[in-house]
């Protein structure tokens, strides 16, 4: 479809003509079926970030992961069950940088008669957050690549699909939501975004937290909430104010050194009914882009409402360093295409090992045997142990280089499985928004430098139940689950230039016995390669 903004006309791929693209409204333990027609030009996938698919890695969606993509002109019909889960979710393109354009929310309701754990609102809204960019995002990443450098900043921050009144051309081009005073609103919050992490509050109001990717907490009030890419929450903002226009605003969370980054917030409203029109807007005040504080006081005060299979005794431990590297300049014409830091290309690891995708997607090789496709050696732990935050992987400061494949982590079926995530400091210590497919997991800790097992605390009381976690900024988190669904599943910070980067691995979780622990055979319709 055509859009028009920041004074710019083009088009761009959605689904339905709509953009943002359609809800996809379910109930608890409902059957989701969706034919995907790919009438772009490019190819297609959609993955449906936080459904765990149960016994339907098929559907899941990350190209050449689960599945090879959509070709042009054909389709694919996704199924699967919202097994015992309810909340905000959200579906996007699985392919390149297609998603900066395609995604839409998931809103999955408790099942008739199941009350929310907390007074019903008023009215619920979906606030949808995405950066918008005026050049193609499939181009953008191949640019991006071939540079060797780090991407440019998005043209805007946007609510709903708007940039607001701060940017060019954008003076009418914003969200609002009319608010009766005195009422409460639940708030669906989804970060869309492509490489930003994102503050938002709303100027004069709190907000309560009481759902995190998709999962009750208890209520934690703030007046900030950063969510990584991949992050939903739902919050509770109630009308106390006077009558008034107050700004929504969505703006910059930047951990890393030296990046730069879009710095004009978007702007939304929440408009009392009574207010006048022109009246007086209250502004929003959003944090400092570097305020690392704000955002370990809201992981610190995630609490899961109510706690069910938090593994206690663990059978495999894993460790897994997150970050950047920079590759040595092999490629002609450096000035154009070495623009990483000191001359190099900019890469990114997990365990060192920066992920390649394969040219068949991996369930598929899993599932009929193909061999040379993978390699079932992605390290367990460090191959080399270090001081991750201040040290770099093989003790040269300037060599930072990392190894390159597509290397996958094999699990037993039921393994109770304790992961530590460390942020490293090889380029420039970051958060990180990492995302597990297929699961949600347990967050029983989290903290700044590097992990040490004998000073760590864990919470095995009321630990978030969650999908994707911010990994603290020079710091670590641990998480747990239980490997109890069979198939494929990627694991990849949702910061797309860092998944481009290879900030990724994929895990492959066994058949356990029976079919109720059995991978299903691939549906007739699973796209060719
Ligand atoms: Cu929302 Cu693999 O991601």
């Amino acid at each position: 479809m055509k859009v028009t903004k920041l004074c710019h006309t083009r088009d761009i791929v959605t689904v339905n003509g709509l953009y943002p693209g359609p809800v996809v409204y379910a109930q608890e333990d409902d059957r989701v079926i969706i034919k995907v027609i790919n009438e772009a030009q490019t190819n297609v996938t959609i993955h449906w970030h936080g459904v765990r698919q149960r016994l339907s890695c098929w559907s899941d969606g990350p190209s050449y992961i689960t599945q090879c993509p959509i070709q042009p002109g054909q389709s694919f019909t996704y199924e699967f069950t919202m097994y015992q889960q309810k909340g905000t979710f959200f579906w996007h393109a699985h392919v390149s940088w297609l998603r900066g354009t395609v995604y839409g929310a998931i809103v999955v309701y408790p099942k008739t008669g199941v009350p929310y754990p907390f007074p019903y609102p008023y009215e619920e809204h979906t606030l949808i957050f995405g950066e918008y960019w005026d050049m193609d995002v499939v181009k953008l990443e191949k640019a991006v690549l071939a540079s060797g450098g780090g991407p440019p900043p998005a043209d805007a921050f946007i609510i709903n699909g708007h940039p607001g009144p701060l940017y060019n051309c954008s003076a009418n081009d914003f969200y609002q939501i009319s608010v009766v005073p005195g009422k409460t609103y639940l708030l669906r919050l989804i970060n869309a975004a492509l490489n930003m992490e994102q503050f938002f509050s709303i100027s004069n109001h709190k907000m309560t937290i009481v759902e995190a990717d998709a999962e009750y907490t208890k209520p934690q009030i703030v007046d900030h909430i950063m969510l990584g890419p991949g992050q939903t929450y739902n919050v509770l903002v109630k009308a106390d104010q006077p009558i008034a226009k107050y700004e929504m605003a969505l703006g910059p969370y930047m951990s890393a050194q030296n990046t730069t980054f879009q710095n004009i917030s978007s702007i939304g409203y929440f408009h009392y009914s009574g207010a006048a029109i022109n009246s007086l807007t209250q502004q929003a005040l959003l944090p400092q882009f570097n305020n690392n504080q704000i955002v370990s006081s809201n992981l610190n005060g995630l609490r899961s409402l109510n706690v069910t299979n938090l593994p206690l005794e663990i059978d495999t431990n894993l460790f897994f360093t997150i970050g950047l590297n920079v590759q040595k300049c092999n490629r002609q014409n450096p000035n154009k295409t070495c623009q990483g830091a000191n001359g190099g290309i900019f890469a990114a690891s997990m365990n060192n090992v920066s992920f390649v995708k394969p040219t068949i997607s991996l369930l598929q090789a899993y599932y009929n045997m193909i061999n040379g496709l993978y390699t079932s050696d992605f390290p367990g732990v460090p191959l080399k142990i270090y001081d991750f935050i201040n040290g770099a992987p093989n003790n040269i400061p300037n060599n930072t280089n990392s190894l390159i494949g597509t290397k996958v982590h094999v699990l037993e079926y039921g393994s109770k499985i304790q992961l530590i995530l460390q942020d490293t400091g090889t380029v420039s210590t970051e958060n990180h928004p990492i995302h597990l497919h297929g699961f949600s997991f347990h967050l029983v800790g989290s903290g700044s430098g590097n992990y040490n097992p004998a000073t760590a605390q864990l919470n095995l009381v009321d630990p978030p139940y969650i999908n994707t976690i911010g990994v603290p900024v020079g710091g670590w988190a641990a998480i747990r689950f239980i490997a109890d669904n069979p198939g494929v599943w990627f694991m990849h910070c949702h910061l797309e230039v860092h998944m481009s980067w290879g900030l990724a691995m994929a895990f492959i979780v066994k058949n356990g016995v029976g079919p109720f622990e059995t991978l299903p055979h691939p549906p007739a319709d699973l796209p060719r390669c």
